[in-house]
């Protein structure tokens, strides 16, 4: 049986967790702007999953709120309307075409730059949605512009 306590500690999401909004809203809204803890993020609803990354393109601080969506290479990712880098969705993996110089002739494949762009956590708890915010630590390329930089960046667009 649980005590009243308990029953009010599983009715509360863990720690560390932000709200967001309500789903159906967010799902409506399709990208979301937020500031988390002082970071600036963007929430995106594609194909009945949520994401959560950075606002700010880690490139030169594009913001990425009406970047385009597309799959490469197997990879969801958001294209940054600014110089048009491509970021993927799950990961903020910076993905790049290029070819290997000693290949004739000379065949253009997908590589990854790795991590670029800081991705968060997003759960549901009835119809309700929260963000854990990145604990991955070191740095991250997208860090760059979640100071004044960033808001400035978004002043501008
Ligand atoms: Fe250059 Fe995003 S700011 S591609």
């Amino acid at each position: 049986r649980l005590t009243q306590e308990a029953m009010e500690e599983t009715e509360q999401p863990a720690g560390g967790l932000h709200f967001i909004g309500k789903k159906d809203e967010l799902i409506e809204a399709k990208r979301s702007f937020r500031t988390v803890d002082g970071r600036d993020i963007l929430i995106i609803h594609h194909q009945g999953v949520f994401y959560a990354m950075d606002c700010y393109c880690y490139h030169a601080g594009g913001t990425l709120e009406n970047g385009d969506i597309e799959e490469i290479n197997g990879k969801l990712c958001i294209i940054c309307p600014k110089h048009k880098y491509k970021i993927s969705l799950c990961e903020g993996e910076g993905l790049y075409r290029g070819r290997n110089p000693q290949e004739e002739p000379p065949v253009y494949r997908w590589y990854s730059k790795g991590v670029k762009q800081r991705t968060h956590t997003v759960t549901e708890t009835n119809g309700e949605i929260f963000v854990k915010m990145s604990s991955q630590p070191g740095w991250i390329d997208s860090d760059y512009y979640q100071g004044e930089k960033g808001k400035i960046e978004r002043a501008k667009a």
